[in-house]
Formats: structure tokens, C-alpha cells, sequence
């Protein structure tokens, strides 16, 4: 569904990422993972088109993305929940969610009641500030706001950062829902251990290169990974 291909890019004269390589199957759940620094919210940024590529390619569908604008990238399937929730905070709830449904060809599956469906605490706020949330129901409202452009591929970055046990439970299980609906989901999380039931394959990043890939049994069976790649 979505493949990566030698992907190089960066911030001006400094490059970050140097080869990043991966794929992401019709319904799969991949983590991109590795510690700090190393490349995972540049290599977000340079699917989705917020960030031009150097080198290499991005394609969805058999669709080549590398190169197109942002809106017409969220146009092919991909929604974005950014790292740091990015919720607008003088709008409402309620018009939050109706902003990003405005960008979207067409109807789908996710309509106003279906976000609130899936997240009970949206619809009871729908009337506050986006500056009037807490942590977790800005999360949801960032979640809500990616699916409402009706996505076959979800991106997550670092969204239960911040967040308690119990809400960060909350999320996890509205991914594993996504999922069982059938949507493709890339998740950056620090919580490797609760994503292994989630997820399919994981990727590790190092460096600005993709240095491994493998399911959660090979991951969970080699603590030298961890050791390697992911503990600080
Ligand atoms: N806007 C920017 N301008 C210049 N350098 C940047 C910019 N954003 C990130 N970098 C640098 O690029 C490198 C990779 O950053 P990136 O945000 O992709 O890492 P990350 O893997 O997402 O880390 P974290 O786990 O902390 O979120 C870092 O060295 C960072 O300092
Ligand atoms: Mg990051």
C-alpha cells in the first residue's frame, strides 16, 4: 500500500535521513521505532509532504507522491495526527473536526456521529475550545480530525505522549478498532511493548537509516535490539 524507497531528506544544508526504506501492507500495522533524534518525525513529514525529499521515493497505491503539495497527498488516503496535537485552539470541537472534513473529495466513512461514536468524551466537549481540553481529549480531537478526511492510512506520531495509563489504554484501543476496520496504520510511539499485540512488523530507525524490520514475536525475541537500537 505504501512503499518507501530510499528516502533521503532534511532541513536545509543538514541532511537527516540518509536511507530510509520500508512498506506498509493493505490493513498492516507498522511502528516506526528508535530513539530520539533519529529520524522518525522527518520521515512523517517527508511522506506526507511537509517536507521535500532529497532522494528516493514515496508511493501509495502505485500513486508516486514524492513531490506533491500536502493537501493533495491528505487527498490520496494518508491522515496525520502530528506530533505535538496541533488542535486549533480557538475553534471548537465541533469545528475542529468540521475544518479538516472540508479538505476531502467526497463522502466516506467517517462522518461527525461516527467520531463521536468512537470517542464519547468529543461529542460531551463538542461545544469547547480546543484550548479548553486536557492532554487525552486534544489526542482524541487530533485522531478524530484524521480520520474525518477519511484515510486508508493512518499516520500516528508520538500520539499518547503525555497522556495517563489509563487514556493512553484508550487510544491504543481505538487503533486496535482502526485496524479491525481495516485501515493501514504507521504508529511512532515510545510504548514498544504495548504495541507488539498491535502491530505487525516493526521498523527501526538509526541514524537516518531503516536498520531493521521484523515482526513482534522477532522483535520480542531479541532483547539486543532494544539494547541496540532503542533504550536511551
Ligand atoms: N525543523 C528542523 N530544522 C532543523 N533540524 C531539525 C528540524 N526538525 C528536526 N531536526 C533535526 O533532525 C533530526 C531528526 O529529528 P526528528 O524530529 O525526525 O527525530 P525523531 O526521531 O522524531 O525524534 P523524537 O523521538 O525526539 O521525536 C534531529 O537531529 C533534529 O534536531
Ligand atoms: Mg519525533
Amino acid at each position: 500500500m505504501l512503499a518507501v524507497r530510499n528516502l533521503q531528506a532534511g532541513y536545509g544544508a543538514a541532511q537527516v535521513l540518509f536511507d530510509i526504506s520500508f512498506e506498509i501492507g493493505r490493513g498492516e500495522v507498522v511502528t516506526l521505532l528508535g530513539r530520539n533524534g533519529m529520524g522518525k518525525t522527518t520521515t512523517v513529514r517527508s511522506i506526507m509532504g511537509l517536507l521535500r525529499p532529497k532522494a528516493g521515493e514515496v508511493r501509495f497505491e502505485e500513486s508516486l507522491l514524492s513531490g506533491l503539495p500536502p493537501y493533495r497527498i491528505a487527498q490520496h488516503g494518508i491522515g496525520l495526527v502530528p506530533e505535538g496535537r496541533q488542535v486549533f485552539p480557538t475553534l471548537t470541537v465541533e469545528e475542529n473536526l468540521a475544518a479538516t472534513a472540508a479538505n476531502r473529495k467526497g463522502t466516506g466513512r467517517w462522518t461527525l456521529p461516527e467520531v463521536y461514536a468512537l470517542f464519547p468524551r468529543l461529542h460531551e466537549r463538542r461545544g469547547n475550545l480546543g484550548s479548553q481540553l486536557s492532554g487525552g481529549e486534544q489526542q482524541m480531537l487530533a485522531i478524530g480530525r484524521a480520520l474525518m478526511t477519511n484515510p486508508r492510512l493512518v499516520i500516528l506520531d508520538e500520539a499518547t505522549e503525555g497522556l495517563a495509563p489509563l487514556i493512553r489504554a484508550e487510544i491504543w484501543s481505538c487503533l486496535k478498532h482502526l485496524k479491525d476496520e481495516g485501515h493501514a496504520i504507521l504508529v511512532i510511539d515510545k510504548n514498544v511493548d504495548a504495541l507488539l499485540p498491535l502491530a505487525d512488523r516493526h521498523v527501526i530507525i538509526e541514524k537516518g537509516r531503516s536498520v531493521w524490520s521484523g515482526s513482534s514475536a522477532e522483535l520480542a525475541g531479541d532483547p539486543s535490539l532494544k539494547d541496540r537500537f532503542l533504550h536511551v
